[in-house]
């Protein structure tokens, strides 16, 4: 493989970060807060259009408000690279930019050396993918696959109340045309993502990248308690119903379950009291639950376990608990003949399983689906902590120029 070009570099970082780095930085949390169709989000959109025209791209905006970069005329059995552009609450710097600014330069890379692909080829970018804003993860690529239906999807609300179908609107996307998008799914041959690893498994592998095998099977439940609003102060402690406390007992439970288990993994990142202030019972507690394990079967289990304890928490409390799943995805195994070809075309490097969600993992159970993972030493993702060195980026441009080269 013959590298001419380099990707460029400026102050320390690739230049497509270093372009960014400044947007949607959320000085309350630290890190990065950037949330579809919101201000710096909007930004970052911007931001790629005109990379990607620069590049001498084809841009448009699928009827999902995905974003689409065309390299050459649009056309069926492409190959799709990309990742996304939003984040969680507070989140680093690297995961979903990584993949998209990787993308763009291993084009940019290969059009520097002169190469013209013989297959038609698209850098996407997926909205919403950590569903930090209407609350299911991977939204714009479940919606493109039909993973998620377009009333579910235009149902969904923000915090203040904004649906999906609202949103999609305001921003140029017909709420009515939502959801699944069989034209872009026959042009997809296959696709790759590229991104940060989320653990340590390239710290201990100790190799800059490595090819995916799987993700775990994963989800999110809300669990609604229900007591009685009341007084702080005239309410004696013995006639309380307190969903605050029934919802801390089911936290700790949850962790208990999970960590009983052999890989189980258990979360609850979020919660909101109503009405929420200080001198007041609350009336209502909602916690919402991140389980994820090995198989299905085994995060059925996991929640069954859980539910029943929520429910006996709420019980001792004299108070009612509710369950919805919000989301669920099953277990991937991205496709062999894929991972194999790309360890092999980069000189036999690891293959990883990840407990991270991802696009690709929607993908994976329609079109021939791989991802490429690049070295995280903080070992720490979801946090301002993430972080992939410049030489390691350089080193996932690189594998993917390479694999762009093998395939177009
Ligand atoms: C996304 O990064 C997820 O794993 O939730
Ligand atoms: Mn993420
Ligand atoms: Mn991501």
């Amino acid at each position: 493989m013959t590298n001419l070009a380099a990707p460029a570099v400026a102050h320390g970082r690739l230049a497509g970060l270093d372009d960014i780095v400044g947007i949607g930085r959320d000085a309350r949390r630290g890190g990065y807060s950037r949330h579809v169709w919101q201000g710096a989000e909007l930004e970052l959109r911007a931001w790629f259009m005109e990379r990607a025209a620069g590049l001498g791209l084809d841009v448009e905006v699928d009827r999902n408000g995905n974003l689409w970069a065309w390299w050459g005329a649009r056309g069926a059995d492409a190959v799709v690279v990309g990742s996304h552009l939003d984040s969680v609450p507070g989140g680093g710097e690297f995961d979903g930019p990584l993949g998209v600014v990787s993308a763009l330069d291993a084009i940019a890379m290969l059009q520097v050396e002169g190469f013209v692909p013989s297959r038609p080829c698209a850098v996407i970018v997926f909205a919403e993918e950590e569903g930090s804003r209407f609350g299911v993860a991977c939204l714009g690529s479940r919606l493109m696959t039909g993973a998620i239906s377009a009333d579910r999807a235009r149902s969904l609300v923000d915090a203040d109340g904004v649906s999906f179908a609202e949103a999609a609107d305001a921003n140029g996307v017909s709420s009515r045309h939502l959801g699944v998008d069989r034209d872009a799914m026959r042009r997809i041959g296959l696709f790759i993502e590229l991104h940060v690893e989320q653990g340590r498994g390239l710290i201990d592998l100790d190799s800059p990248l490595a090819v995916a095998s799987s993700i775990l099977a994963h989800g999110r439940w809300r669990f609604d308690f229900a007591g009685e609003g009341n007084h702080a102060g005239a309410t004696r402690m013995r006639d309380r119903r307190d969903p605050m406390v029934a919802a801390a007992r089911a936290i700790v439970a949850i962790r208990e379950a999970a960590a009983a288990r052999a890989d189980d993994r258990a979360t609850v990142g979020r919660m909101e009291a109503v009405p929420g202030g200080t001198n007041v019972i609350p009336s209502r507690v909602s916690v919402w639950l991140d389980a994820r394990s090995q198989e299905d079967s085994d995060i059925r289990a996991l929640v069954g376990e859980i539910t029943e304890r929520a429910t006996e928490a709420a019980t001792a409390e004299d108070c009612f608990v509710t369950v919805t799943e919000e989301s669920w995805s099953g277990r991937v195994s991205f496709d062999t003949a894929l991972r194999d070809r790309l360890v092999a075309g980069l000189g036999g490097v690891p293959v990883l399983p990840t407990g991270a969600g991802h696009d690709a993992g929607v993908l994976a159970s329609r079109v021939p689906t791989a991802m490429v993972f690049v070295r995280n030493p903080s070992g720490v993702s979801h946090s301002p902590e993430e972080h992939a060195t410049l030489d390691d980026c350089i080193a996932g441009v690189r594998a993917l120029e390479g694999i762009l080269r093998g395939l177009l």
